[in-house]
């Protein structure tokens, strides 16, 4: 029997990351813009009319494409830009991995905000971001970027398994648990009215 190692399918790459707006020059990012997620907001209403008027962007992430398989890892930036829907800080959709099983690192390069974790058990669990801080996402968890600076990006790099896969649907049908709000200046996390269990 060979001893020989498979050979690899990917050659080593160097890829840029703005240290402050996370952008990079290689690829194009995926954008969401409000409306792709106006009814992820507790305030119907107001989603609707920010939409109306300026659909802005909320969120854009680098899929830097890697082979999907466990020896692999994924990563990239996320920006998420400063604002609000109501009261309502703005997020990233946020997912469940469709491998439940992996984890996943974020390390927040600028800016400042929370990431909201839920596990299927009923646990959750919200970590600070700020720059030079790590967030590890342990396995089993949905995760979702909230900024909750009023003027800057909050902006993170990601790593994760390369087989782990995106489950967006359970929270695009659920919803978080939770959801971050601003109260009397300061982010909280209240119960989400429309959370379906
Ligand atoms: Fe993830």
């Amino acid at each position: 029997m060979s001893t020989t190692p498979a050979e690899t399918t990917v050659q080593a790459v160097l890829t840029d990351f703005d240290v402050k707006t996370g952008l990079s020059t290689t690829k194009a990012p995926l954008q969401r813009r409000l409306s792709a997620m106006a009814d992820m907001y507790a305030d119907q209403a107001a989603a609707a009319a920010q939409v109306a008027q300026d659909d802005v962007l909320v969120y854009e992430f680098f899929d830097m494409g890697v082979p999907s398989t466990s020896g692999d890892v994924a990563y990239g930036t996320s920006i998420t830009y400063p604002g609000k829907v109501g009261d309502e800080y703005y997020m990233t959709k946020g997912h469940f991995h469709e491998v439940l099983d992996t984890a996943e690192i974020y390390y927040c390069l600028s800016g400042n905000g929370y990431m909201l974790m839920e596990n299927p058990e009923g646990d959750w669990q919200a970590a600070e971001f700020k720059p030079g801080q790590a967030v590890y996402v342990p396995r089993r968890y949905a995760h979702r970027s909230i900024n909750i600076s009023a003027t800057e990006p909050l902006v993170t790099f990601f790593a994760f398994p390369g087989h782990a896969g995106h489950d967006y649907g359970t929270i695009e049908t659920k919803g978080f648990r939770k959801l971050c709000v601003e109260r009397d200046g300061r982010p909280e996390f209240v119960d989400n009215p429309r959370w379906q269990a």
